[in-house]
């Protein structure tokens, strides 16, 4: 498929939803036309596909990803694939998880210093003393996390099925980690629906979504009394009590574009890549809310494609040691099997 600069213009041009980075003029799009060309050749070449997270730029979304959505669709779009190589710009634990599903693939991370402040917030051998602590609780993880947490773990979730997930393993005491702030929305949500577990959680947050205050969503409810508000359950507990919707970043795309014959503004709680995605996508949504940016997702770029598929360096090339890949494949195979035996609740 061949992407000239005016297609990628038309597409890119209501992208900008506030913030200079986002913007797209001709000439940008003139510059990065032939790029996104070349990297259409080498996909060919090396049988790749390309998963990019809704957080990175959209010139990597609209140019050359292949799949695009929420941690969990691209995991279980990592799990079909039949390519050789998978190309995932995103951060790093979501490359390492495609690794652990594909350990007979080539995985390769374009940006290998993609961090994220819940993985960074815990490692391996912590989980392994908080378990000799707690030796009766079911120890689930994010997905945000390394490898070697989701080796000493027992379930990982993702924000599409934490709930779900949470409320269908068969034990009352979880110890859920690293992120506190979903760890209270999950203990909330249980409460609500009656359902009745010891949740102890670990002191991570996301500092993106942590930023976000329930006074910014009553400043935005004064100005836009019927705005429909969506929220990521990274957020705190006050702003998702504020929240219409709780979902994944797929979740909240879907329902503004399921509900966009809607005319109320809607305001999204998270990163604005889904901002930007709904801004191309379904353009006559009205968007209302600031800018924030992850800035490990947005050190991706298509130049960092082009050169880790043509010769990629030695960290691009996501290794993990067999013994913790088959400990962390469990973990994630758990998250499938309760994601998709689970019926009884909705996230
Ligand atoms: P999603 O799985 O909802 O895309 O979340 C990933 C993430 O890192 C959100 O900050
Ligand atoms: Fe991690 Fe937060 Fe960035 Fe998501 S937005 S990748 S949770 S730092």
């Amino acid at each position: 498929m061949t992407t000239t600069a005016s297609q990628l213009f038309e597409r890119l041009k209501n992208v900008d939803v506030g913030n200079p980075l986002c913007a797209y003029t001709e000439e940008r799009c003139e510059r990065l036309a032939p790029l996104i060309e070349e990297i259409q050749e080498l996909k060919k070449e090396h049988h790749a596909i390309i998963l990019a997270h809704t957080y990175v730029h959209p010139d990597i979304i609209y140019g050359v990803a292949d799949h695009v959505g929420d941690s969990y669709g691209l995991a279980k779009i990592a799990k079909a694939t039949d390519a050789k190589t998978i190309v995932f710009p995103a951060v790093r634990f979501m490359a390492e998880t495609a690794k652990i599903l594909n350990p007979e693939k080539q995985v390769i991370d374009p940006n290998p210093n993609g961090g994220c402040s819940l993985a960074a917030s815990i490692d391996g051998e912590t989980v392994l003393e908080l378990r000799k602590q707690y030796p009766e609780h079911v120890f689930v993880c994010y997905i945000n996390t390394t490898a070697d947490v989701k080796a000493a773990c027992d379930v990982c979730i993702t924000s599409s099925n934490v709930y779900k997930i949470i409320e269908n393993i068969p034990s009352d005491k979880i110890f859920f980690l690293p992120d506190r702030l979903m760890g209270e929305n999950l203990k909330n949500r249980m409460k609500s629906r009656g359902v009745e577990k010891e949740i102890l959680v670990y002191p991570g947050t996301c500092y993106v979504h942590e930023q976000i205050e329930p006074e910014m969503v009553d400043f935005m409810k004064q100005q836009h009394r019927d705005a429909i508000v969506l929220a990521h359950p990274e957020c705190k507990p006050e702003v998702v009590a504020k929240a219409d919707v709780v979902g994944s970043t797929t979740d909240m795309y879907q329902y503004v574009k399921e509900n966009r014959e809607v005319k109320r503004p809607f305001l999204l709680l998270t990163e604005c890549g889904v901002s930007s995605r709904l801004a191309v996508d379904v353009p006559e949504a009205k968007l209302i809310g600031g800018c924030m940016m992850c800035k490990y997702m947005r050190s991706n770029s298509l130049a960092a494609i082009r050169q880790a598929l043509a010769a990629p360096r030695k960290g691009q090339i996501v290794e993990i040691e067999q013994q913790m890949q088959a400990k962390a494949l469990r973990c994630i195979e758990q998250m499938f099997y309760y994601a998709e035996k689970t019926h009884a609740a909705s996230s």
